[in-house]
């Protein structure tokens, strides 16, 4: 399935993309962000075009490419932006995006293991890097970490249950994405009468793919670096796709927006910390219903922007 950007208009009045403006796309995907905002930077604006997921970066520079130097294509993990500057010589820039999770495209390819169909339990957004894949976890991780994971990453309520019966069941076969979705439904069927709209794994699925690629520390890593990076005036925008990575996001914001971030126990400010950021979105800026009609991925985005002080 083609992959179409979420919040485009959104994204591009946060970031308020001027001529000749210098930006950090850390997920560039497909490219359809990066492809607007170099629209609107023109003529020499240029995009530092990131993406851990080499495949990703091929339809990126199908898309983007042709913008010719003004776009420099880097395969790296956004966790490590600030050494990526560095190596870039980038130290101050007008303003970054982060459009978290994964792409249509690569939901779409069978080897990739995003989706319930895939034929394996892979999850990495780089699979020539090697690392621990979903399959690696589910066959191997003792039954506290698999509960701990969909707990603390799906927010599962049958964490537990579902986890001894991985173990119990693994023990008489390797499992793969279809046994996996099978056996949490049928832990569903026999708890629940009634069935909700969402495939019972949803919760199961996505908390094993935050898990494989680490994604809530890459997000605090980059959202770090981010900060540091922009110019005065430069604005960040974070479109994230949970709860937990919403969180974060919300919490960084507010944190880099105080004037003091000691503890309530603390009498008087001990930390010296100076204010970075103002926040631009009070609320999470959410897709209009026109938009969830069009592109159903849209329903859960959530644009949170800041501007560097
Ligand atoms: C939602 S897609 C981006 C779509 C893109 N904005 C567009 O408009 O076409 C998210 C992309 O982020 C990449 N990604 C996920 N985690 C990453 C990380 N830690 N570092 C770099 N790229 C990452 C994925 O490989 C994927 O291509």
């Amino acid at each position: 399935m083609k992959h179409i950007s979420v919040l485009t208009k959104e994204v591009l009045e946060g970031l308020a993309v001027k001529s000749g403006e210098d930006f950090i796309d850390c997920t560039v995907g497909d490219g359809g962000h990066s492809q607007n905002i170099l629209k609107l930077s023109e003529p020499d604006g240029k995009i530092f075009a990131i993406d851990l997921d080499p495949v990703s970066l091929a339809a990126a520079r199908k898309k983007i490419g042709p913008a010719g130097d003004r776009v420099r294509f880097i395969q790296g993990n956004f966790k490590d932006l600030k050494s990526i500057a560095e190596n870039e010589n980038i130290t101050e820039i007008d303003g970054v995006l982060f459009d978290l999770g994964y792409s249509s495209r690569q939901m779409d390819e069978p080897n990739r293991g995003f989706s319930f169909s895939s034929v394996d339990l892979d999850m990495r957004y780089n699979q020539s890097l090697g690392g621990l894949t979903a399959s690696d976890i589910v066959n191997d991780w003792p039954v506290g970490e698999l509960i701990r994971i969909f707990k603390e990453y799906g927010e599962e309520r049958l964490a537990g249950p579902i986890a001894k019966e991985i173990v119990s069941q693994r023990s008489e076969e390797k499992l793969d994405s279809e046994s996996l979705r099978q056996l949490i439904a049928d832990i569903y069927k026999r708890r629940f009468r009634r069935h909700s709209r969402l495939d019972p794994a949803t919760k199961v699925f996505m908390a094993l793919r935050i898990a494989v690629n680490d994604e809530l520390k890459a997000l605090e890593g980059g959202l770090e670096a981010a900060i540091d990076l922009l110019a005065p005036g430069g604005r960040i925008a974070v479109i994230s796709f949970h709860s937990l990575e919403d969180r974060i996001v919300k919490h960084k914001f507010r944190e880099e927006a105080r004037d003091c971030v000691c503890g309530p126990e603390a009498p008087v400010c001990v930390c010296n910390h100076k204010p970075k950021l103002k926040i631009v979105t009070r609320k999470p800026i959410v897709a209009t219903p026109k938009e969830i009609k069009e592109n159903q991925r849209s329903r859960s985005a959530k644009l949170r922007v800041a501007t560097k002080l």
